[in-house]
């Protein structure tokens, strides 16, 4: 099979021409062959050749038009150039297995077949030559094209030995069957089985990039349902592995929520691109296992799960490894207010329900009711009925309220640091709930939505135990012997 009308970029020939004048074969390999047969472009483009792929890519590096930034990585022979737009990354071809980011040095003493059989999967081990005589021509010696064709994921070597050289390629398998929609060869997923504790000696930002790879993908919950069959789940993220299983007390049991989770992700991704709301969507039952119960004439409960599921979320990301900024805020938030949009739609209570819930959604509101509405799965059509109805109720209510937007971004008018300073209240739980008074007031519509109005409120609620708190005018607060806090 010859290619040459799918290397229309010119570098393929210049390189060619270089690797001529040096005596020597190269190829292109790995994900960028796999892509063209995709139809898919990309700009990291891997290079191989025989012997140094670090002096191939000094000479390229000068042939090439343009300026052109090389950077050596002697340890691992590998050498990339930065030529316009590309990434041009060049390696010699080796007996030891590859890995684009090994921290082991290797020895480039291997021929094309060696360095293909050591890569990761079948799709992922196709070669394309270079050289002016047999450019274009397909290399393809462990059947990655036919792989491609029946959608497989497979690896070229005793899938044993391909895990054990890189037991992070039992993620990478899961992630391109989920991004590829491809199956996983029986033999190879029970290698995956029979290998999964070894996981355990990856890094956890390594195992970020491909569980992140899964949740961007069209439906994540391939990716994560191969995760937890092959026992991968359990080892990298025992809270989602946690959600599984039914349990069944006199005749009742409850749904299972591994699989409810799956759905609502794939419900989110069907609605939108963004990867946080997606992992929202992921942790939103996070805290049901540890809030379940059973309760005689009521049947199963989770109460409070979504309160307990938000306070989760930092450990769990600090733990996991993934960001620690607003995004793992933002996930928490929509964890803990998952379940409004529905109470709220269903009670078809007063614009203060709607306004409450715009305060505390802010201007994720969107994205909230996107939750909301993907995490209903009910087979029952009354309460699929009700809870739709309940949405529609909603978002109609949310249209009407003219203020709408002021509630979106609202901040309580009364600052803390105010009537800690103005009325000499030192800061206790008492001072929470006077804000909290002001805000009720406030959203029920019962005190204008301005400064001075809820001040005036305020001064109505503060009584004198509240200032001798602080010894009267004194903020000091040594000066308390009354102190309500
Ligand atoms: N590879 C491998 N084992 C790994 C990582 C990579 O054998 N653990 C090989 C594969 O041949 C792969 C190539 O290195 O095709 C390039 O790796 P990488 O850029 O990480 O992946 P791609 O296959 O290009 O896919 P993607 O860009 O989607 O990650």
């Amino acid at each position: 099979m010859n290619l040459s009308d799918k290397l229309k970029k010119k570098v393929f020939r210049q390189i060619g021409e270089t690797a001529d004048r040096l005596g020597r074969p190269v190829y292109v390999v790995g994900g960028y062959v796999r892509d063209i047969f995709l139809n898919r472009t990309s700009a990291d483009i891997d290079f191989v050749t025989v012997g140094s792929g670090i002096e191939l890519a000094r000479e390229v590096a000068k042939d090439l038009p343009g300026k052109n930034r090389l950077s050596v990585f002697a340890t691992y022979g590998t050498a990339q150039i930065r030529h316009r737009d590309l990434e041009l990354e060049f390696v010699g071809a080796r007996k030891e297995s590859y890995r684009r980011d090994s921290r082991n040095p290797i020895v480039e003493n291997g021929t094309l077949d060696d360095d293909q059989r050591r890569r990761d999967f079948t799709i992922n081990a196709m070669a394309i030559s270079l050289n002016a005589d047999t450019f274009g021509e397909v290399v393809d010696p462990f059947g990655g094209l036919e792989d491609l064709d029946r959608k497989i994921i497979r690896t070229p070597l005793d899938p044993d030995i391909t895990f054990s050289d890189d037991p992070l390629r039992m993620m990478r398998a899961i992630r391109f069957a989920t991004q590829l929609e491809f199956d996983i060869l029986p033999e190879t997923f029970e290698a995956i089985r029979r290998n999964a504790s070894r996981i355990e000696i990856i890094t956890k930002e390594r195992i970020n990039d491909e569980l992140g790879k899964i949740m961007r993908a069209r439906r994540p919950s391939i990716g994560l349902d191969l995760l937890e069959k092959a026992g991968l789940m359990e080892l990298i993220f025992p809270e989602i592995h946690a959600l599984k299983g039914v349990e069944t007390k006199e005749g009742r049991g409850h749904k299972d929520n591994f699989y409810h989770t799956l759905q609502v992700v794939d419900n989110v991704a069907a609605r939108s691109d963004n990867e946080w709301l997606r992992w929202a969507a992921l942790l939103h039952d996070v805290g049901k296992p540890v809030t379940k119960e059973w309760e005689p004439g009521t049947g199963w409960t989770f109460r409070n799960h979504n309160f307990i599921g938000e306070k989760m979320i930092p450990p769990l990301f600090r733990k996991m490894k993934l960001p620690m900024n607003e995004k793992m805020k933002y996930v928490a938030k929509l964890v803990g207010l998952h379940m409004r949009p529905q109470q709220v739609g269903e009670e078809k209570v007063s614009d203060s329900g709607v306004r409450r819930l715009l305060t505390d959604a802010g201007e994720d509101i969107e994205d909230l009711m996107i939750l909301a509405e993907s995490d209903l799965t009910s087979k029952n059509p009354v309460k699929v009925r009700t809870a739709l109805e309940g949405f529609a109720h909603l978002r109609e209510r949310m249209a009407d309220l003219k203020d709408a937007d002021a509630y979106r971004n609202w901040k309580n008018p009364i600052r803390g640091d105010e009537v800690m300073e103005r009325l000499g209240i030192p800061p206790c739980p008492r001072l929470g709930q006077l804000l909290q008074q002001v805000k009720d007031a406030i959203l029920d519509g019962h005190v204008a939505n301005d400064h001075d109005a809820a001040w005036a409120y305020l001064e109505t609620l503060v009584t004198p135990e509240d200032r001798g708190s602080a010894g009267g005018t004194s903020t000091s607060k040594s000066s308390a012997p009354d102190s309500a806090c």
